[in-house]
């Protein structure tokens, strides 16, 4: 019996790669080799099933290329390297990896906000460069964490994580924007109060962003929203890049119209704006809130089971579209169309 034929897209986690191999005709990418898209489409030409991480586009163009897939296992819980309604369209089915990634996620964006809040970066390269001469009384000040008012963008699983970890670890007043409302029992567990986004932005002195990335998010921190925010307020950012301006943001830090901001994520990631590296008082990571051995592992194992579960029948746990019907039946109405 033929067995379906897998790309993993990038280096994955080896005892997945060997659970992976037990079921199907895989073609790893051990060495995590850097394709142009059009490598990445010529692989993917013969390929059932793929899987992905963020940084791989899955859109019309490449579809239309790769008529064979099937399935896009994102081993990643935001999705917006995926063109759903393409995929949709050419009856290909994606999935992503909620859940297993929510706490490691909230516990990483608590870190950042403390080393932003803290100056923690900024203060230990002070001491690396051979600077620290004595103790003075307002060396590296920062704005405090416990009783202050944690506005929170985006109360998905992880938004509320970062809540339950600010309201009852440090006693902080949170407030949130989203779309729809939270259930009150889950408000009342999280102790977080629905607030319009521009209110947020004016009354939280730590605002932390974890609403996922689309159209509508686009920019939706740029020089008008961030002008409504404290001056000693500070902005952490662990959704995605392209949420925030980062033109914007280097320039409000830079003239000190808020105090400090943290991000994971940028805009053109790897390429960081040179603004951002040319101010002090931002802390700067690569993208790596989800990053404990044992969450990556659990990252890898979903989007594995994913595929595992599609090609068995049983359908896909964790979709994160309806395709409109598989790819060999869209190929034959085409053709029964021309
Ligand atoms: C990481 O950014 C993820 O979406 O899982």
């Amino acid at each position: 019996m033929t067995r379906p034929r897998i790309l993993v897209a990038r280096a994955i986690a080896p005892a997945t790669l060997d659970r992976l191999a037990r079921h199907f005709d895989l073609t790893p990418n051990a060495d995590d080799a850097v394709w142009s898209r059009e490598e990445f489409a010529a692989r993917l030409q013969d390929q059932d099933g793929v899987l992905t991480t963020g940084s791989e586009r899955i859109d019309g163009a490449l579809l239309a290329a790769c008529p064979r897939l099937r399935i896009c296992a994102n081993m990643a819980v935001g999705f917006n390297n995926f063109d759903t309604d393409a995929m949709s369209a050419h009856g290909v089915q994606g999935t992503n990896t909620p859940g297993v990634l929510t706490e490691t996620t909230a516990d990483f964006g608590f870190a950042l906000l403390m080393a932003t809040a803290r100056r923690v970066t900024e203060s230990e390269q002070f001491l690396r460069s051979g600077a620290w001469q004595r103790w003075r009384h307002d060396q590296f000040c920062g704005t405090d964490i416990h009783g202050s008012t944690l506005g929170i963008v985006g109360m998905g699983r992880i938004g509320q994580g970062i809540a339950r970890r600010g309201a009852h670890g440090f006693g902080m007043r949170v407030v949130y924007h989203n779309r729809s409302r939270l259930d009150a029992a889950t408000e009342a567990e999280c102790k977080a109060a629905w607030l319009p986004l521009d209110e947020l932005l004016a009354t939280a002195d730590h605002v932390v962003l974890v609403v996922p990335y689309s159209a509508a998010s686009h920019h939706l921190i740029d020089a008008a929203a961030l002008a409504k925010m404290k001056p000693t307020a500070t902005l952490v950012n662990i959704a995605r890049g392209g949420i925030v301006e980062d033109a914007a943001l280097a320039e409000a830090l830079r003239e000190r119209r808020i105090a400090a901001a943290g991000l994971d994520v940028f805009e053109g990631e790897p390429t960081v704006h040179p603004g951002l590296l040319a101010v002090p008082n931002v802390v700067l990571t690569p993208h790596i809130a989800s990053a404990t051995h044992v969450t990556r592992q659990a990252m890898a194992d979903l989007a594995a089971d994913n595929l595992i579960a599609f090609f068995e029948g049983k359908g896909p746990l964790t979709p994160v579209n309806r395709p409109l019907a598989a790819p060999e039946k869209i190929a034959a109405q085409r053709t029964a169309d021309r």
